[in-house]
């Protein structure tokens, strides 16, 4: 059943907006699909209005929080990380604010980064810094509003509960508020290709921050990006100041159908205390799936993939070092379950054959001589697009 959702929903509207059949449709058999699919030049459309929006947003957070602004406390992943070289100096540079070369030179020429480091002091020899960030990049967010959110909102939305709630999107550690825009246009789009009649379930988009500071300015962004229209009727994102792991981020755990976790806590708590918080996300996000049909299925994505962040945290917790993928698979077993996204296709749609793209999201064919820095950006992005992924929760606990 899971595969079938996959292929229907997911491999396919990676690259494709619903047919019009979608919009007329009215049938709430979402686990059959449909056989035909709009022009992915459709979705591809509509994410050029998305990072329109979301380049509005990020001129906006850009003026309201200049580099470091907000005090935050990190904890440096341990030696046994695979994403972090503690003995290497590092920067933290948010992806989303500054995606180009041009804006970490900028940030370089005003001395607040740099990109090399002495490795031996008094030679001239070299090496790379490292540029950390803690949000999602414009592309992760087209991916995951496109690819992974979108075809389970409009699935969620012709298929409605009997108790008539939301489909909630819960993005845990919203920061900045960019997920939380990105989803509530996906929202929109789900709405308006299903039209008045064919949604029938209405989403709703929250984010919960532990850092208050963040929360403001997010709450404020949020309130200048989203359209006047929406703002009016009261359907901005909400942002909640919590703990994902206290009593009120439990229950937001609890009663999401969508939870979008971006290295929440890899970068937020020490290695020991990770283990206790993994525990408490998949207590919560269990507890609600007593509800679990395949009409009322609750999605998590994870960035990193579970594994991975799970791998890291036992290897740094169980006193050897070493990654116990045995573990890793208990602790997943009868709580998530893979969907398979097919990147490759996603990407293809946005990349002509033979040609690639640029930071400014224009394509041209590769006798530009761009081709070979182009590649390896696509690559990278693959990695990238490839470590967002998405899991169906398939336990059964009682409904509380
Ligand atoms: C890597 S950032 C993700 C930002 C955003 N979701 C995105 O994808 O662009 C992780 C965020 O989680 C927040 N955070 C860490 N621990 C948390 C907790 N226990 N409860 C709520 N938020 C938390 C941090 O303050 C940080 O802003």
């Amino acid at each position: 059943m899971l595969r079938t959702y996959a292929e229907t929903h997911l491999l396919s509207a990676a690259s494709a907006r619903p047919a019009a059949s979608d919009k007329e449709g009215g049938d709430s058999g979402d686990e059959e699909g449909s056989d035909s699919e709009a022009a992915p030049d459709d979705v591809v459309a509509w994410e050029a209005g998305l990072r329109a929006t979301l380049g509005g947003a990020r001129q906006t957070l850009k003026a309201a929080v200049p580099y470091g602004a907000v005090a935050e406390k990190l904890h440096r992943p341990p030696a046994t990380s695979a994403l972090f070289d503690p003995s290497v100096p590092s920067y933290d540079v948010d992806t989303f604010l500054f995606p180009d070369d041009e804006d970490v030179d900028a940030l370089c020429d005003s001395g607040l980064v740099s990109r090399t480091f002495c490795a031996k002091c008094g030679s001239t020899e070299t090496k790379p810094t490292q540029l950390i960030s803690h949000s999602f990049s414009e592309e992760q967010l087209c991916f995951l509003a496109s690819a992974l959110l979108y075809p389970c909102a409009v699935a969620a939305a012709k298929a409605p509960v009997a108790d008539g709630r939301p489909f909630r999107v819960v993005d845990v550690g919203s920061r900045l508020g960019v997920v939380l825009l990105a989803a509530h246009e996906t929202a929109l789009l789900a709405r308006d290709v299903l039209g008045e009649e064919g949604a029938r379930r209405t989403v709703t988009v929250t984010g919960v921050e532990l850092n208050g500071p963040f929360c403001d300015v997010a709450r404020k962004m949020l309130q200048r990006s989203v359209a006047a229209a929406d703002r009016r009727h009261g359907n901005v994102p909400l942002v909640v100041t919590a703990d994902i792991l206290g009593d009120v981020g439990r229950q937001w755990l609890r009663d999401a159908d969508f939870v979008v976790m971006n290295n929440v806590f890899e970068w937020f708590l020490p290695p020991a205390e990770q283990a206790d918080a993994w525990a408490v996300v998949k207590k919560e996000t269990l507890l609600s799936s007593g509800r679990s049909t395949t009409k009322d299925p609750k999605f998590l994505m994870a960035y990193p993939s579970l594994e991975e962040t799970l791998g890291g945290v036992f290897a740094a917790t169980d006193g050897k070092g070493t990654a116990t993928d045995a573990a890793v698979a208990k602790f997943l077993s009868g709580w998530v379950e893979r969907v398979p996204v097919d990147v490759d296709r996603w990407l293809a749609a946005r990349r002509p054959p033979g040609g690639h793209s640029h930071d400014d999201g224009h394509s041209c064919s590769s006798s530009c001589g761009g081709g070979d820095s182009a590649d390896s950006e696509r690559a990278h992005t693959t990695e990238l697009l490839q470590s967002m992924c998405l899991y169906r929760v398939v336990g059964h606990v009682p409904k509380v």
